[in-house]
């Protein structure tokens, strides 16, 4: 079995690494909602296996985004099918702004989100997923 890499972000006083799952616990294709430091956050597995988080409320209607489906690299809403991408929160329907995106750790068999402080509005920037084994 191939050792995964992990990249850490320079430890920061307004940054927190939350184990959230084991990676099973996320299934192919969906995701699943964690309540962490206030926020809801949903985690999501694609079927080739990246792992990446975002927000867990739709802004459009507040649909609960870990109950969407992945499609190649967008999560889509259960309500209204609204897609936003994974690695940039940009939804895909013009005039509703993008969610947050939150880093994503996978060291063993464990998923790490990098959030923000409670009280730090911008959460880290999300440059990718990473990839389960
Ligand atoms: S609530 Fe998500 S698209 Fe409407």
């Amino acid at each position: 079995m191939q050792a995964l890499k992990v990249r850490r972000p320079a430890p920061s006083p307004t940054l927190h690494r939350v184990a959230v799952c084991e990676e099973w616990d996320v299934p192919l294709g969906l995701g699943r909602s964690f309540e962490i430091a206030g926020r809801l956050i949903a985690v999501f597995k694609s079927r080739d296996g990246m792992i990446f988080a975002l927000d867990g409320v739709c802004p459009h209607k507040g649909g609960p985004l870990a109950d969407g489906m992945v499609v190649g690299r967008q999560v889509v809403c259960p309500l209204h099918a609204y897609r936003y991408e994974a690695h940039t929160g940009a939804c895909d329907s013009p005039g509703l702004c993008a969610i947050d995106t939150y880093p994503v750790e996978v060291e063993g068999d464990t998923v790490f989100v990098i959030i923000p402080s409670e009280g730090s509005p911008h959460p880290p920037s999300a440059a990718g997923g990473r990839r389960s084994r």
